[in-house]
């Protein structure tokens, strides 16, 4: 059951929660363009947000809280300043001067080192809740640069759910979103996670995809979600780690129905299948068993609102 998004009016009234959900996305291409100096990479890639998330609800606490309050319904999420939700709040607060303590409980359902930016989406729903909950200091261009500071694809959220990104992630450009909203998707992923750091250690320049990203843009609108455009550069240093998802990768793409691409999300683990969500007969086998297995659809916000939960599906 999601919950429903409550109206940013029921933000002014004392001791409310305001109820959000919390999206999270996929790379629909992922070009790593060179290292940096600074050990992060700067990429070019096309992130678009979907309708799988977490759900959220923020209440502040009375002018005497010292502290914020994260509860968190999934094991081993740490509730403490090391969640990028608390270091949102403390972002907000330094930005703003605003000295609000929150409320925060956190109900997920995407699932960690999976390469959706579950815990990314968090701060940026964190930070657009403090905002409203605080009478709006902030605006969505102001919460957009702030979000960088704390992590490379926490802007993306800020856009209109379909964005170029560039720089470290943090530089997001919107886009008309470039396949239509309704497109079917399935997400797959193994119980184990990948640590972005190592990803991107692991990644070997010289066998990255020659291809232009703006090309890979401009083709995806005109020809659609096609295995030849579904680049990410991650994929390989992923593979090279965890060799059972490329036989996953490879299974999905040939014995998957209707799936126009097959493809890692971000650095992984989860495969992107596009174009259907029949789970293919495969999955059933027991070495599947631990899967998680989604359903998902890639949606946008409107300017001035927060992403809405989906309708429950039949
Ligand atoms: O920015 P964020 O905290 O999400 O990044 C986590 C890690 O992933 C960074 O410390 C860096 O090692 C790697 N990274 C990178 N290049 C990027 C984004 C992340 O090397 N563009």
């Amino acid at each position: 059951r999601r919950a429903a998004v409550c109206s940013a009016a029921a933000a002014g009234d004392a001791g409310s929660t305001l109820h959000l959900f919390s999206p999270s996305k996929v790379n629909l291409f992922l070009r790593i363009v060179r290292r940096r100096e600074d050990g992060y990479h700067d990429l070019a890639s096309l992130f678009h947000v979907i309708d799988l998330g977490d759900d959220m609800g923020f209440e502040e606490l009375a002018g005497t809280a010292t502290a914020d309050a994260l509860t968190c319904n999934m094991e081993g999420v740490p509730t403490d300043e090391s969640n990028l939700v608390i270091k949102a709040l403390n972002l907000f607060r330094r930005k703003t001067g605003r000295t609000q303590r929150f409320r925060v409980s956190l109900h997920k359902r995407v699932p960690h080192g999976a390469g959706l930016g579950g815990g990314s989406a968090n701060a940026a729903t964190a930070l657009w809740a403090a905002n409203e909950l605080t009478g709006r200091p902030a605006s969505d261009e102001d919460l957009l640069e702030w979000s960088g500071e704390i992590g490379s694809d926490i802007s993306v959220f800020f856009s209109n759910g379909a964005a170029y990104c560039t720089g470290r992630g943090e530089v997001v450009e919107d886009v008309a979103p470039p396949l239509p909203l309704g497109t079917h998707m399935l997400l797959v992923k193994p119980p184990v996670g990948l640590s972005t750091p190592e990803i991107f250690k692991a990644l070997d320049l010289n066998r990255r995809s020659t291809a232009d990203p703006r090309e890979l843009l401009a083709r995806l609108a005109a020809e659609g979600a096609t295995q030849e455009l579904a680049v990410n550069d991650l994929e390989q240093p992923a593979f090279d780690r965890l060799p059972a998802l490329l036989e996953l990768k490879q299974r999905l793409q040939a014995e998957g129905s209707g799936f126009s691409s097959v493809f890692m999300t971000g650095s992984g683990s989860t495969i992107v299948c596009m174009g259907s969500d029949d789970v293919p007969a495969f999955l059933q086998e027991p070495q599947y068993a631990d899967m998680f297995v989604s359903p998902t659809r890639l949606i946008t916000r409107q300017p001035g609102e927060w992403y809405a939960a989906p309708a429950p599906r039949a």
